[in-house]
C-alpha cells in the first residue's frame, strides 16, 4: 500500500496535478474535512475507479461555520485519514492551513442565490457562501476533471453543481449514495460527538424518511401532511430537537404543495449541540 503524498501549498499539489496530467492521468478530487469514515472511502474509491490520479483535500473550512458551530471541536485525524485514503486509492492529500486558503485581505466569496438560504441554509447563514467559496477555490487549485461529493449533502451537491453550471467551471460534479450503519444511521464524522443512547435513537432520521417515503408510495401527495407527521415522529424521539423536516423539488429547492416529479425529502436535528441531517429523493411519477 502506497502512502499519498500530502501537500500543504498550493504550488506543491499544483505541481502534483500537473506531473500526473502530463503523463495522461485524469484528475479526481474528493473535497473533504477530514476524520474520514467509510462514507469518504466509497466517494475516493469512485473516484479511483474513473479516474487515475485522485486528491483528496482535508481542509477544515472556517468560512462554513458559524460564530456558535463546531469549528474547533471538529475531529482533526490526519495520520488515520491518510491510511484510508491509501487504502481507497488516493495519490496526493491537499492538507492547507487557514492562512493558505485565506490568506490576509482575503474579500472574496461566492454565493448562489435562494439556494443557499433554504433547509441548512436557513439554520446556517453563511454555511453554503463558505461551501461554494473552497470549493471553487478547491477546483481552481486542484484542477480535476470531476470532483466527487456524498448524498448525505443533497443540499451541498445540489448547490455546488448549480455554481459550476452558473460560473461555467469545467468540473464534473458527482454524487455518491450515502453509506448507512447497519441501522440506518448516515455515516458522518458528526456521529462520533453521540454518546451512546443518542446514537441508539438516531436511527429515527432515517426510519422518518422510510415512513415519508412509504406514504408517498401509498399515494399521499400532500406535501404539509407528510412533513408535519416526520416532525411528530421526529420530536417524540427522546433528546431530539427537530431542525426542519421538509420535502422540496429537486429542481428548483422550492417546497411543493402537491407532490410531483423529482423530489428531496431533508431533515435536520439535534441530538444536545449535535446536528445530524440526512434525506431521501424520490421521483414523483403522477
Ligand atoms: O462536505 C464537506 O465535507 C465540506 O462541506 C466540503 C465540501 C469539503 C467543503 O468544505
Amino acid at each position: 500500500m502506497t502512502l499519498p503524498i500530502i501537500c500543504d501549498t498550493i504550488p506543491d499539489i499544483r505541481k502534483a496535478v500537473d506531473t500526473a496530467r502530463r503523463a495522461g492521468k485524469r484528475i479526481g478530487l474528493v473535497p473533504t474535512m477530514g476524520a474520514l469514515h467509510d462514507g469518504h472511502a466509497r466517494l475516493i474509491e469512485a473516484a479511483h475507479k474513473d479516474c487515475e490520479f485522485v486528491v483528496v483535500s482535508i481542509f477544515v473550512n472556517p468560512t462554513q461555520f458559524g460564530p456558535k458551530e463546531d469549528f474547533h471541536r471538529y475531529p482533526r485525524t490526519l495520520d488515520e485519514d491518510r491510511d484510508l485514503c491509501a487504502r481507497a486509492g488516493a495519490a496526493a492529500i491537499f492538507a492547507p492551513d487557514a492562512a493558505i486558503m485565506y490568506p490576509p485581505g482575503f474579500r472574496t466569496f461566492v454565493e448562489v442565490q435562494t439556494w443557499q438560504d433554504v433547509l441548512c441554509g436557513a439554520a446556517r447563514p453563511g454555511h453554503f457562501r463558505g461551501v461554494c467559496t473552497v470549493v471553487l477555490k478547491l477546483f481552481h487549485i486542484a484542477r480535476p476533471e470531476v470532483a466527487f461529493f456524498g448524498q448525505k449533502d443533497a443540499q451541498q451537491a445540489l448547490i455546488l453543481s448549480r455554481m459550476v453550471r452558473d460560473l461555467d467551471v469545467p468540473v464534473e460534479v458527482r454524487t455518491i449514495p450515502t453509506v448507512r450503519e447497519p441501522d440506518g444511521l448516515a455515516l458522518s464524522s458528526r456521529n462520533r460527538y453521540l454518546d451512546p443512547e443518542q446514537r441508539l435513537h438516531a436511527a429515527a432520521l432515517w426510519q422518518t424518511l422510510q415512513a415519508a417515503r412509504q406514504l408517498i408510495e401509498k399515494g399521499e401527495r400532500d406535501s404539509a401532511l407528510i412533513e408535519r407527521l416526520m416532525k411528530e415522529r421526529l420530536a417524540a424521539v427522546p433528546g431530539v430537537r427537530v431542525d426542519f423536516a421538509s420535502i422540496v423539488s429537486r429542481e428548483s429547492l422550492a417546497p411543493q404543495a402537491r407532490l410531483q416529479g423529482p423530489i428531496l425529502i431533508a431533515l435536520a436535528v439535534f441530538f444536545g449541540s449535535t446536528r445530524l441531517i440526512d434525506n431521501l429523493q424520490m421521483d414523483v411519477l403522477e
